[in-house]
């Protein structure tokens, strides 16, 4: 096949190999190159073993690489023999300075520009990949077309809505894909570009395009509405805890309001993930720095009733465990932010498992996927750790479990073996309400769901 378009993405995480795997696999008349200044995530997407999990994505990468995907830290090469340039590389939650823990950290975002601008000696579009500030695109703009040497650059912004763990479906199949340009000539130009591409497998009415700013806007706007929603549920249980209520009813019965819906409303232990809370906190930022304060305290809001969140289970923990855990063996069935994620960037399980040693108790961590990363995460507390990937052998000799991620293994284990090895009185602390706990309850055990009441034996 004759290649047409040369594309090339910087950043290979999470979301510049799944997509750009997606993008090579629906079109095989663009040639591909992904790059990182990661040597080691380079040679893992090239290798048998790739640097992330996610279902489908091995069979992606398998049937496209090596044929129009390629992945190479030759990232001068990479500018300079490409026309389409998307970037994906991380914009963390600013740690230093003016702004330091709400606002974007734009230090990767930045030296990528300048190096787009350094190594071209042809005109490009450039996309924006990553989620970014509103008004990103005009810095980028400015630092980009600051040359007059006729090479011109055309920046696009276009969102990546895809959720971990199901990757590889979103990709495939979007709700939409949201593409916003300058409504100039060359903005529309290039916008077509990014649409044709798109159209190869998506429905044309599921492709929309907007101007620049709402494009960026938008992506922080979904997060932050859909960490709305799971903070708006999650302030609930607190009150179905108290109140005799139960969280999977009153779910129910709001989310079958058709303009409300049903996704997104299971209570936990809180959101985690890399996104949302750096997403709404650059949101609080920005609204803040317009001077809109009753706005930014209302979006903040979301992200402290999910640390509250988070804090209440470690409460419910220690009052139902007689107020103290100190030398209690606790076996935290998952450690993933989600199911189907070796990821662990801001799991609760972190904030979690880091309060229970501040208690004193020892903690045994099982999970499928995550152990690499949550001995990264764990590395250097003070305090017993253990790890061990069965989670029927993890709980054995513990008082108690707790269920972090909504993992759909733990739901079909052998809960009288396991209760027979452990300490008794035995707990469960379901933080995803995803066990039969009244079988449990039967079994033996004293069972604390999130947002229903306890089932015990006292
Ligand atoms: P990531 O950390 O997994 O990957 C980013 C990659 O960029 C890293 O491998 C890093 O080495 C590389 N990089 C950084 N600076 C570079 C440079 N100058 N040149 C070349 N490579 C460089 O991050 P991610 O999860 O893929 O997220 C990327 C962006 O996409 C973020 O803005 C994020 O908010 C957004 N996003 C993420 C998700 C998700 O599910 N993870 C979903 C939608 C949007
Ligand atoms: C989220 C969004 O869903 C994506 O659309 C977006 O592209 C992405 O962020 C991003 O910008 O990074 P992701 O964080 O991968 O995707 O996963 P989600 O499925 O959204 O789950 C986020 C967290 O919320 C997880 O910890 C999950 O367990 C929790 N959650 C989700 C709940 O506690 N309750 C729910 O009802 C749903």
């Amino acid at each position: 096949m004759t290649v047409q378009r040369n594309i090339l993405c910087i950043g290979a995480g999470y979301v510049g190999g799944p997509t750009m795997a997606m993008i090579a696999h629906k079109c095989p008349h663009c040639r591909i190159t992904v790059v990182d200044v990661n040597p080691d995530r380079i040679a893992a997407w090239n290798s048998g073993e790739l640097p992330i999990y996610e279902p489908g994505l091995d069979q992606l990468v398998a049937a496209t690489r090596g044929k129009n995907l390629f992945f190479s830290t030759d990232i001068e090469a990479g500018i300079r023999e490409n026309e389409i340039i998307f970037v994906s590389v991380n914009t963390p939650t600013k740690t230093f300075g003016l702004g330091a823990g709400m606002a974007a950290d734009l230090q990767h975002w930045e030296k990528t520009a300048r190096q787009i601008l350094e190594f071209s000696r042809s005109s490009k579009i450039v996309i924006e990949k990553s989620t970014l500030p509103v008004k990103t695109a005009l810095a980028m703009e400015r630092i980009l077309n600051t040359r007059a040497n006729g090479v011109h650059f055309d920046v696009l912004s276009n969102p990546e809505f895809l959720a971990e763990g199901t990757a590889v479906r979103d990709l495939e199949n979007p709700d939409r894909v949201l593409i916003g340009s300058r409504e100039t000539e060359r903005g529309q130009k290039a916008r077509e570009t990014l649409v044709e591409i798109y159209g190869h497998w998506i429905p044309r009415e599921k492709i929309i395009t907007s101007n620049i700013w709402s494009s960026e806007l938008s992506k922080l706007v979904s997060n932050a509405f859909l960490a709305q929603r799971i903070s708006s549920i999650n302030a609930i249980s607190a009150l179905c805890e108290k109140a005799e209520a139960d969280i999977t009813e009153v779910s129910r019965a709001v989310g079958m309001d058709s303009r409300v819906g049903a996704k997104f409303l299971n209570a936990s232990i809180g959101f985690g993930g890399s996104c949302f809370k750096k997403d709404i906190l650059n949101l609080v930022y920005l609204c803040r720095h317009y001077g809109l304060d009753e706005v930014a305290d209302y979006w903040e809001s979301v992200v402290k009733i999910n640390q509250y969140q988070q804090e209440r289970f470690i409460r419910n923990m220690l009052g139902a465990m007689f107020n103290t855990l100190a030398g209690k063996k606790i076996c935290l069935w998952g450690f993933a932010f989600k199911s189907n994620t070796g990821d662990t960037r801001e799991s609760p399980a972190i904030f979690i498992a880091r309060r229970l040693l501040e208690e004193q108790a020892e903690i045994i961590v099982s999970d499928p996927k995550a152990l690499k990363n949550a001995r990264a995460d764990l590395a250097g507390l003070a305090g017993r750790i253990d790890f061990v990937e069965d989670p029927v052998l993890a709980a054995r000799g513990c008082h108690a479990i707790a269920l972090l991620t909504e993992w759909d293994l733990y739901r079909h284990l052998d809960f009288q073996a396991i209760f027979a090895t452990m300490d008794k009185p035995a707990f469960i602390f379901d933080g995803r309400n995803i066990l039969d706990h009244r079988r449990c309850f039967e079994i033996g055990f004293n069972v604390y769901p999130v947002g229903k009441a306890p089932l015990t034996h006292f």
